[in-house]
């Protein structure tokens, strides 16, 4: 198995490789009472072409509002201090707000983590999985009724013409985030960003949803940043790490290296608080 291999950030960086996503320095402000304090430090990241990036830490951690900034979604009370965000060749924090609209589903889409939430109750489930397609291409969202069907196929969920014509409540929780997914999917995006997808899944369907995001990247190369707090699921999920504390990266590696040589302490911690985890055999054993 070389999947190991073919993601390897350093041959990407040998080969001069792009990346699909770079934070530089990024510095997020949140105001109380009309203080700015600083709750985001100095944070730099990149996600490589076709790879999986994990940003692990405790609740808390800056994790949200870093991909949040990345999105330019952040919530009103924060802003960006300093930074800079690249999107390929795109400097992120320099569009305009139409722009920004383009560039969210087409090159970058945000799966969340509570899919029950963010499905709208009252639209039948293929029509909200195309409606970015309609409204990217400006036609009417029944002209994209197979891309909707299609897509619920890449995701895995049975009878999708049937399925499609379903309301979020007729699915299961898997169900649901599949079909978040889907709509991620929609426009074939460069970068998927993913804030805790799993969390409200049982372990099975959890298990599941990790392994078809992993199968979306090995069959489109699309690349995936994925925000957990359990270091599990990067055992099985990611190429490489960022270890998040109190607003800062404290550590980052590849996901072999984290786990076999975990350098800081705070990484330590965490690798003793998940006991399954102690074999290092573990990823090789998934
Ligand atoms: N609505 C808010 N009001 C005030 N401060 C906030 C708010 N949201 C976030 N913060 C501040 O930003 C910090 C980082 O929050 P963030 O949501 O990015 O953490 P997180 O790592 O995603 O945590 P979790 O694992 O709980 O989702 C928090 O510790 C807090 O200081
Ligand atoms: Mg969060």
């Amino acid at each position: 198995m070389s999947v190991e291999n073919h993601h390897d950030r350093r041959v990407h960086e040998e080969e001069g490789k792009r990346p699909t996503l770079e934070v530089r320095d990024l510095n997020i402000e949140f105001s109380r009472r009309r203080v700015w304090t600083s709750v985001v430090h100095d944070v730099s990241l990149k996600v490589m072409p076709g790879e999986i990036v994990g940003v692990i830490g405790e609740s808390g951690s800056g994790k949200t509002l870093s991909a949040l900034a990345a999105l330019r979604l952040l919530p009103k009370q924060a802003r960006v201090a300093k930074g800079s965000v690249m999107l390929g060749d795109v400097d992120v924090l320099a569009q305009s707000d139409k722009a920004m609209r383009d560039l969210r589903g087409n090159r970058m889409a945000l799966i969340p983590q509570d899919a029950m939430q963010s499905l709208n109750p009252t639209m039948r489930v293929g029509l909200q999985v195309a409606e970015p397609i309609s409204l990217h291409r400006g036609t009417p969202l029944k002209s994209v009724a197979a891309a909707a069907v299609k897509l619920l196929e890449t995701v895995g969920i049975t009878l999708p013409e049937l399925r499609a014509r379903a309301f979020p409540h007729q699915f299961s929780g898997g169900m649901q985030q599949r079909a978040m997914i889907a709509m991620g999917l929609a426009l074939a995006p460069d970068l998927l960003i993913a804030d805790e997808p799993t969390t409200a899944l049982d372990v099975t369907v959890q298990a599941q949803v990790l392994k078809l995001l992993r199968d979306i990247r090995d069959a489109s190369g699309t690349s995936i940043l994925f925000i957990t707090h359990d270091l599990g699921v990067v055992a099985e999920l990611c190429d490489w790490v960022y270890v998040m504390r109190h607003g800062r990266i404290v550590e980052q590696g590849s996901v072999a290296r984290i786990f076999t040589d975990p350098r800081q302490d705070y990484t330590q911690m965490l690798l003793a608080a998940t006991p399954s985890l102690h074999s290092p055999l573990t990823k090789e054993a998934i």
